[in-house]
């Protein structure tokens, strides 16, 4: 279509390849004022210097605790909030200082659905001069006339069109989720950035507004950025994942591998948070993780790794030193000094922080024992070199596992 080109008033040279949407060390910093001068006296570093692209036609899932900045950086990419730092491109083009006259064209590609289906549709307005809206917002006639393709639009979401001059209050949560994904895809976008679309409603809704999304991205061609603060909805939708934490991208990769090794010991807790479908794995014993307290506050974030507060893996240089956000595995980022199913990054720093030995206590067994044995295997193999890494490995890594185990089984939590 040559009337999308036309629309982002592009001159870059754009194809397959370039990402739809391509974010460089992008940085929100919500100042503090304080007194009655209203000096700044530091600020919320709600997004802190983040990297990550958008393919086109994926759907990217950003999972992280409430508090990691998640909603910050759907409205920066929508540019709703106007950054602090870095640059973001969309379909090659800088849009990150965009002005309200050079955003209008963006405000047709590029579309957000909110959490919260009741806040978000005025009580007052009737279900056709919501999903409307947009179409008087920018002065577009659509082909057919408004009423036509509201209602087309509601028969697209599962709604009736007769539902065009009923009120938000006559309908469920589900449904009114459903009238916000009709407004949203009204003046046909490229992109959606939902923030956490389902998180209100009811686990047996949730999943039929999760497959909506879905079939609508497949028939519209559509680009997603889903938010949620756990797993369990984007599992099943997401292409890629990105997970994080205060302010940072932790971890980047694509689902299957996610899910399969997680890197980053935060990811590994929020998967353990997640119930397993798998029967296989559910007969084993209990991995779940328990993460200690809160997310600390961003406005005075951990030095170092800012996981080094509850990470059970923490030792010295988690607090010295920020670990890099790097590609370890073909489509896997990671930024941890001692990543889980991977080489260690830091072998030479083993005395764990007392942060750590506390989250250990925590951390179940078989979960401890399955970290200790990933170190210790891959320590043992450096060690010994690649000849009689078959036959020792086991056994070392193993002593090792107990060793582990057992420290966090004495360790009680409290002297
Ligand atoms: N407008 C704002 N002014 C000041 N602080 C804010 C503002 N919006 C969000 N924050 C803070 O930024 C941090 C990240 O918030 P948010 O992006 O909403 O995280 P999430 O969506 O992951 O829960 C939180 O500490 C929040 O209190
Ligand atoms: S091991 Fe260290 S670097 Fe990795 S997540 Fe834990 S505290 Fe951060
Ligand atoms: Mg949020």
């Amino acid at each position: 279509m040559s009337e999308t080109d036309t629309r982002a008033g592009t001159t870059a040279v754009t194809d397959d390849e370039t990402p739809l949407l391509k974010v460089e060390g992008l940085v929100k910093h919500f100042p503090i004022k304080k007194g009655l001068l209203q000096r700044q006296a530091g600020a919320v570093k709600a997004v802190d210097g983040i990297d990550f692209e958008v393919r086109r036609g994926e759907t990217l899932g950003v999972v992280g605790e409430s508090g990691c900045g998640k909603s910050t950086m759907g409205r920066l990419i929508t540019r709703l909030l106007e950054p602090s730092g870095g640059k973001i491109e969309f379909d090659g083009k800088d849009i990150t200082h965009l002005g309200t006259s050079g955003m209008r064209p963006l405000r047709r590609d590029v579309q957000m659905i909110f959490q919260d289906p009741y806040g978000s549709l005025n009580p007052r307005h009737t279900i056709g001069t919501i999903v409307s809206a947009p179409f008087r917002l920018q002065g577009v006639e659509p082909e057919g006339g408004v009423k036509q393709e509201v209602q087309r639009l509601l028969e697209l979401v599962g709604l009736s069109p007769e539902h065009y001059n009923r009120y938000p209050h006559e309908f469920s949560g589900g449904q009114r989720q459903r009238i916000g994904i009709a407004r949203a895809l009204a003046l046909k976008p490229r992109m959606v950035v939902a923030d956490e679309p389902v998180s209100a409603l009811d686990v047996s809704i949730q999943a039929q507004v999760v497959n909506l999304m879905d079939d609508l991205q497949d028939e519209l061609g559509l680009t997603y950025v889903i938010i949620a603060h756990d797993l369990s909805v984007v599992r099943h939708v997401s292409d890629r994942i990105a997970v994080m934490y205060l302010g940072k991208i932790v971890e980047l990769a694509d689902r299957d591998s996610l899910y399969a090794s997680p890197m980053h010991p935060y990811t590994k807790a929020l998967l353990s948070a997640v119930p397993i479908p798998d029967p296989r794995r559910r007969a084993a014993k209990s991995e779940r993780i328990l993460l200690r307290g809160d997310v600390p506050s961003p406005i005075a974030p951990p030095s170092g790794c800012r996981f080094h507060t509850r990470c059970w893996k923490a030792t010295q240089i988690c607090k010295s030193t920020e670990p890099p956000l790097i590609e370890l595995r073909p489509g896997q980022r990671v930024a941890c000094h001692h990543p889980e199913n991977f080489e260690d990054q830091a072998p030479q720093d083993t005395v764990l922080l007392s942060a750590a030995k506390e989250a250990a206590a925590l951390v179940a067994d078989e979960v401890l024992a399955e970290s200790a044995q990933t170190s210790a295997a891959v320590a043992a193999e450096k060690e010994k070199g690649p000849e009689s890494s078959k036959e020792g490995a086991g056994t070392e890594a193993e002593a090792a596992a107990e060793e582990a185990a057992e420290s966090a089984s004495k360790e009680p939590g409290d002297t």
